[in-house]
Formats: structure tokens, sequence, C-alpha cells
């Protein structure tokens, strides 16, 4: 009875943030109209074909995701951790920032930064206004608007996107079942606001938690958030994910979510070799990034939408990439794909 209950608050929960995320992006869209004119981008009308195959999906993937704690893998409780904490503070500079955005967007402006933001530390690829996002990943209004600004993107679904990566790390750890958990060691790598390694501590609450970013802001905003929890604090470094800042081995498992797709071909595979170098033998990488180009044929003409409404300059090359050649070329061996909703998963193991 109880676990009904839960289930059924936890549907309702994601059911008011899909809501939410559709009237969010139905409002903003005709008040951009209003305001600046259509956007003289084309966008491909969805049929409602494609539009009940994308709410199965949703309501797929949170199915799974109950499955998965009510199992589990990690406690019911971790559903219910949202990203909305700030939500009266922030929301309303969401809307407040769309007019600069409008403006990027009709001038055709996407690299644009406050003067007093130093770009000369970032690689030239980063220094982009990804999803026309104010300064970028650079600032701390971004980092406070980002979680909730991806929720409504993906209807309320983006925490069940990242947990999709919990249960093959588990598996993974599995194999190093002889290690105390207090000594296991995972590293979230590009953490953005830290939501994957707040999941890891809920499934892993001994073991030490590593989160890599470039973004000082992002590091700000995850400490912040991260230090709301109990347990040992993640350790959170800035760094480059193409030049990360540990020993060979030093890692059971790593993960990496939403990053791949905001990454050029080569700098993706500096950072998969990356992943590869700091896993111990018999160690798990998993990713978790936006599904692919054919993954789902009748899916193509939403990820054309999002590449042409987004400023997202590498998702082209990135839904076509073959990902698992390049893991298998890092030398990952056993790699496996999953779907869930929009996003898809890669499960590669280090040789023991
Ligand atoms: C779309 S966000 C994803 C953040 C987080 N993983 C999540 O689940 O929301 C992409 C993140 O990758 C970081 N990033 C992009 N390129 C990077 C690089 N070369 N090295 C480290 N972090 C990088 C950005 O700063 C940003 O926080």
């Amino acid at each position: 009875m109880t676990d009904t209950l839960t289930k059924l608050a936890y549907q309702t929960f994601q059911q008011g943030k899909s809501y939410f995320g559709v009237a969010h992006k139905a409002l903003s869209t005709q008040l951009e109209q209003l305001a600046v004119g259509k956007r003289d981008n084309e966008i491909f009308p969805l049929s409602p074909d494609v539009v009940e195959r994308i709410y199965n999906s949703l309501n797929q993937i949170i199915e799974t995701d109950w499955n998965d704690a009510e199992t589990g893998i990690y406690p019911v409780e971790t559903l219910f951790d949202n990203s909305w904490g700030d939500f009266f503070q922030y929301y309303p500079l969401v809307w407040l920032d769309l007019p600069k955005i409008w403006d990027r967007v009709r001038n055709k402006q996407y690299q644009s930064f406050d003067s007093q933001i130093d770009l000369n530390d970032y690689p030239k690829y980063y220094r982009q206004n990804f999803h026309h996002q104010t300064n970028g990943y650079l600032s701390d209004l971004s980092a406070n608007l980002y979680d909730v600004q991806v929720d409504i993107l993906f209807n309320g679904a983006a925490d069940a996107m990242r947990r999709r990566i919990l249960a093959p790390l588990k598996q993974g750890l599995s194999h190093f079942a002889e290690v105390p958990p207090s000594q296991i060691r995972v590293l979230d790598v590009a953490t953005g606001t830290g939501r994957t390694l707040r999941f890891l501590r809920s499934m892993l609450p001994k073991a030490a938690l590593f989160g890599t970013d470039l973004s000082p802001a992002y590091l700000r905003k995850a400490n912040q958030l991260l230090s709301q929890l109990p347990g040992e604090l993640p350790q959170l470094c800035q760094a480059n994910a193409e030049d990360l800042p540990y020993g060979n081995e030093q890692f059971h498992g790593v993960s990496c979510v939403f990053t791949f797709h905001e990454l050029p071909g080569p700098a993706r595979q500096n950072v998969i070799d990356q992943c590869y170098r700091v896993l111990k033998p018999g160690g798990t990488f998993v990713i978790c990034d936006s599904i692919q180009k054919d993954d789902d044929p009748h899916l193509n003409p939403l990820l054309h939408n999002f590449q042409t409404t987004f400023h997202e300059p590498y998702h082209r090359s990135y839904s076509e990439d073959d990902m698992t050649a390049r893991l298998e070329r890092s030398g990952f061996v056993e790699i496996a794909t999953q779907l869930h909703f929009m996003s898809k998963y890669w499960v590669a193991h280090k040789p023991a």
C-alpha cells in the first residue's frame, strides 16, 4: 500500500514537472514571436504519432526510474530529490533573461560574453553561448538557472535520465566486492552543478566521490548544493576533461553526463582517453548523452529541431559519431548501449 502511494506520488510529481515544462516552452515561444517575430529557422512539425512515441518513452523512463529505486539500486527518496530548490528565487530570472537571449539569436551572436570574463583560460570550442545561455557556462547566473532550464527542456525527466547511469555503474562496482565501500572511488567528469554526484552519493553513501568541470561558477553552485547532503563532501576540481588532474588507475567508476554533445570530435576522443587512463583495470565508464541520429528514425525531426533551435554547435557531429568505435580506440571492452527517453548510454569496461 505504501509502495503504491509512493509510486503515485512520484508519478504525480513527474507529471506536474512535465506539464510545467510544456507550458513554459509554449509560452516562451509565443512571447518570443510576439516580441521579436518568428525565428527564420526551419522547424519540422511533429506528427501526432511522434508526439505519442515521445510521451510513451517519457512514461517508460519514469517507470524504469521507479523500478530501479524499488529494487534497491538507490533509495526511493532519491526520486524526490529535485533540482527546483532555488525555483522561486531564480525562475523569474529565467524570464528576465529571455529578451537578452532573443536579441543574441536575432543578431546571430553565439560567442557573446561579458567583458570581465577572462576567456583565455578556456578552450576555443568552450567559448560558446551553449543553448543561447547568457555568458555560456561562465557566470553564476547561468549556474543558478541551469538545472531548472534543463529540466524544463526534458519535460521534468532530466534527473530520471541522469539516474540511468546508476544501475550499470553499481553493477560494474560489484566487480570490486573485496574493496571496502569507503575505499571505492568514483569520478563524475564535467559534473556541472553536481546533480549526478547527488545521485551517486545516495547510491554510494560511503564512497569517495570526485567531480570536475571547467566552469568555476558551476563548481561553486555544485559545492553549495552538495554541501547540503550528509556524508563526506565530494571533492570538486576545476579541470579540462581532456587533461584530468589525476594519476593513472585511480577510480573504480567514472561517469559523464550530457557533455559529449558539447565537444568537437577530437575533444570527445581526448576525454574518453582520459577516462580510460584514470580508471582502474576492471573499472566501468558510463556515458549519458543525447540520443543520436537514427537511434529512432521517427525522432530525427525532433533532433533536427533541437539542433536548429538551440545553439549546440557540436550536436550534429556528435549525433553521427560512432562513440563505440571511439571507446574501443581508447581500449575499452564489453561496450553496451541503452536508450531511455531522449538519452543514450554507453557502458564500457577497462580490461581487468
Ligand atoms: C550540458 S552541461 C552538463 C552538466 C552536468 N553533467 C549535468 O548533468 O547537468 C555540460 C558541462 O560540461 C562542462 N564542460 C564542457 N566542456 C568541458 C571540458 N572540456 N572540460 C570540463 N568540463 C567541460 C561545462 O562546463 C558544463 O558544466
